[in-house]
């Protein structure tokens, strides 16, 4: 074994052709999803004033953003749904005719080249802003679940091509794998949100989505922000219910998690670089206290070489750009 003087790691940081030799992770537009909010209407373009660059869209506006996401080589987007009526129940969540429904059967038809993810839960869809039906102020598991199935298979019959859960209810994998199989989709696969945790860092797509609990808050299914170990669980039953792939939700402060997962289950892993991990940087960068494109790279450069096969990222169009 040697060690200095013959040894010199400085060596291979010579010059940028022996660093880029060397370099062990690469980023590239097929590794991101472009998280995106449709609401009904036509010609609109809302901006979301905590979320800079980033708009809450009409169909006939996001099937023109789709086009230019797929001109980019971004291979998937995933959609949130604002629905022109709220209920106890979230009855938009599974309407055929809902927002999303609408917005898969559109882009489907008009957009080559692009994957679409569906987010299912029942936050975007309720009065009350919670992911489930409640009984009082206490979100029911069982009776949520099956309404997620419902929802999961009218995003399918619209043409969804991934169905992403994001509810954190127990078993919500295995009954949307039966309900999807039962209805046909058999070859749809489950992106489940397996280890999401109930995290600060939520706040601004709250705003995007509308989706702000009324009372209370997600600690109830979301997991706590102090386990680890939990998280192993958590994916582990997502795995053995039938999730294709996993996610874990925040990225960036969460790279332990992501590189554990990825470790031990060896499943695609993504991860998604929420709302407020993209709106600090932004707002930093608005200030010109850090450099934005830079430190924009380096946040997604992390959460890959943690080993997130996939990245959510509301970068995803910045970051596409800045690699061709
Ligand atoms: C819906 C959902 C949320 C996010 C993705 N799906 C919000 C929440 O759990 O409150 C957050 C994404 C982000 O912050 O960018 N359950
Ligand atoms: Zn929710």
């Amino acid at each position: 074994m040697s060690i200095y003087p013959a040894k010199r790691l400085r060596r291979l940081r010579n010059n940028p052709i022996i660093r880029d030799m060397v370099r062990e992770t690469a980023l590239s537009p097929k590794d991101f999803i472009y998280p995106l909010f449709v609401i009904p209407g036509k010609n609109i373009k809302n901006p979301i004033k905590s979320m800079p660059g980033n708009y809450q869209m009409s169909i006939d506006v996001l099937v023109e953003e789709c086009k230019e996401v797929a001109s980019l080589g971004i291979p998937a987007v995933i959609l949130f749904g604002i629905p022109d009526h709220k209920d106890e129940v979230g009855s938009g969540a599974y309407d055929p005719d809902g927002i999303i429904q609408q917005a898969v059967r559109a882009i489907k038809k008009e957009v080559k080249n692009l994957a679409v993810i569906t987010d299912v839960c029942m936050c975007e869809y309720t009065s009350h802003g919670h992911c489930g039906v409640l009984d009082g102020e206490h979100i029911l598991n069982d009776e949520t679940v099956e309404l997620l199935v419902k929802e999961a298979v009218s995003h399918a019959r619209a043409g969804a091509d991934i169905i992403a859960p994001s509810d954190m209810m127990d078993g919500r994998v295995i009954a949307i794998r039966k309900g999807l199989d039962a209805n046909g989709f058999h070859n749809i696969p489950i992106m489940s949100y397996a280890a999401k945790y109930a995290s600060g860092y939520y706040g601004p797509f709250r705003d995007a989505a509308e989706s702000t609990p009324a009372f209370g808050d997600r600690r109830s299914h979301q997991m706590d922000i102090a386990n680890a170990n939990e998280a192993m669980r958590e994916v582990e039953a997502d795995i053995e219910e039938g999730a294709d792939m996993v996610m874990v939700k925040p990225a960036g402060p969460y790279l332990d998690i992501i590189y554990r997962v990825k470790q031990k289950f060896g499943l695609p892993t993504a991860a998604y670089q929420v709302s407020g991990e993209f709106s600090m940087i932004k707002a930093a960068g608005a200030n010109g206290w850090i450099d934005e494109p830079r430190v924009m790279m380096e946040s997604l450069m992390a959460i890959k070489r943690a080993g997130a096969d996939m990245i959510l990222t509301y970068f995803a169009k910045d970051a596409a750009k800045l690699l061709k």
